[in-house]
């Protein structure tokens, strides 16, 4: 494959940006929101709470989120069951409501997915909260939330996000330790920041936010996805190609960068918002652990399992962060791939032949690891389920044909 992509805004930076308009009554604008399924869904639920959701209404802003007068507390199942990451609502909107009813996520492909450090967060902040027929109802008496020092046991990104939105207006001082350190916590400060929030310590394991009475109106961009980012990158290596992405920032994509040169792949950063991805004919394979920011993402071990089948040689892709994260590896195995797994553990021997057959994606990541895998296949490969990737990936199918790739959207399959 050959050619430039252009990076779209990251959805796991658009979608606490989104929830964060709950913190305000007045207009967040917000650019670079990737057109995916989750931000559609998202938009549902902030429409549903009574905010106004206008996209391209705003001069040059993808989404215009004004939730003045919020008339729903609530985050129904229908919803929260199509996507996850509808939890975000909870933080925010307890913060400015003093009430909220959010639907519990149940388990998911990757693994149960608790968010019981959420919960136990809130409830160090004064919350009272009751799980009761299937939802969470949280309430801060006084209607305000107050500030206190938080530990998290694990590091959690959407629990990290949740409490940093609550305390933003919590009466006093938070201070949140072994707090998550992805990119997207950055963006989320930035824009919190924007608002009129105090926080200070980004980057970093320790957030201390001083919380304010009341949050105002912003516009911000998110910032680019650098899951989008690593798996063209992928994309790039996998094939031999010679890819340049743009939009993209090279900071974050550090632990992707340096697992695929340890794998053969030549890649430059060529400005600043520019990476450049060639690859010899002969990948070699190289070992894989997850791990939270700065570490090798957890959402993009299915691409690279997909470019270590190609690569000569043994890798052992270790599985941190989720317990049940190797559906994609059966389905890999489906078209010749040599892989064993032990637990967290994979070990993917190769170069294996791919032959293309029918496979079936089980989430988001594990779809993009399919189609990387079926772009080295010989034949034909068709992926069902595919509405996965269409909640992250945006024009997936139009920016790989662009650079080459002969891959069409077939309608009227089992999805
Ligand atoms: N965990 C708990 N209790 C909690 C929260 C998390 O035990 O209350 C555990 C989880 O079960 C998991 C680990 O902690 O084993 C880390 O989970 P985390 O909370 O960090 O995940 P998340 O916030 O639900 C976000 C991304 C995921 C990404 C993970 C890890 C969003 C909207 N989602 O999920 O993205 O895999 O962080 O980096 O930001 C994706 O985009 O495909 C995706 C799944």
């Amino acid at each position: 494959m050959q050619g430039t992509v252009a990076i779209s805004g990251a959805k796991n930076s658009a979608l606490p940006a989104m929830a964060a308009a709950l913190l305000t009554a007045e207009r967040v604008a917000l650019h670079n929101i990737p057109r995916v399924r989750d931000i559609i869904t998202m938009a549902k639920l902030l429409a549903f709470m009574g905010a106004k959701v206008g996209v391209d209404s705003f001069p040059g802003a993808d989404y215009s989120i004004e939730a003045q007068a919020l008339t729903h507390a609530e985050a129904p199942y229908e919803l929260v069951k199509t996507m996850r990451a509808s939890i975000l609502t909870l933080g925010p909107t307890l913060a400015r409501l003093g009430i909220a009813r959010v639907s519990l996520p149940g388990g998911c492909a990757i693994g149960a997915r608790p968010v019981d450090l959420h919960l136990s967060a809130l409830e160090k902040m004064g919350a009272e909260i009751a799980t009761t027929h299937g939802y969470i109802e949280a309430r801060a008496p006084r209607g305000r939330l107050r500030g206190v020092r938080i530990r998290f046991d694990k590091i959690t990104v959407t629990g990290t996000e949740n409490i940093l939105m609550a305390a933003t207006l919590a009466d006093g001082e938070t201070i949140l330790e072994n707090a998550a350190r992805e990119p997207e916590i950055g963006d989320l400060v930035g824009l919190l920041r924007k608002m009129g929030a105090k926080i200070s310590g980004d980057g970093t394991a320790t957030l201390k936010i001083e919380g304010v009475q009341k949050l105002g109106g912003a516009e911000h961009a998110v910032i680019p996805d650098r899951i989008e980012a690593g798996t063209f990158l992928v994309a790039g290596a996998i094939t031999s190609g010679d890819l340049t992405l743009i939009n993209c920032n090279p900071e974050h994509l550090g632990a992707t960068i340096t697992l695929l040169q340890r794998a053969g792949a030549v890649i430059e950063t060529t400005g600043p918002h520019r990476v450049r991805v060639h690859a010899p004919r002969k990948l070699t394979a190289a070992n894989a652990t997850t791990e939270e920011y700065p570490g090798f993402a957890t959402d993009m071990q299915a691409q690279y399992m997909a470019l270590a089948t190609q690569a000569e040689g043994t890798s052992v892709i270790d599985e941190t962060i989720f317990e049940n994260r190797f559906l994609h590896a059966s389905e890999m195995m489906r078209m010749g791939a040599n892989i064993s797994i032990d637990g967290h553990r994979a070990v993917v021997r190769g170069p294996a032949a791919l032959s293309g057959t029918t496979v079936q994606a089980s989430d988001l990541r594990a779809s993009a690891g399919l189609v990387l895998a079926g772009l080295v296949a010989s034949g034909e490969t068709i992926i069902e389920r595919v509405y996965h990737i269409d909640r992250g990936y945006e024009r997936i199918v139009e920016k790989l044909k662009a650079l080459g790739a002969v891959i069409a959207r077939v309608h009227g399959q089992n999805q």
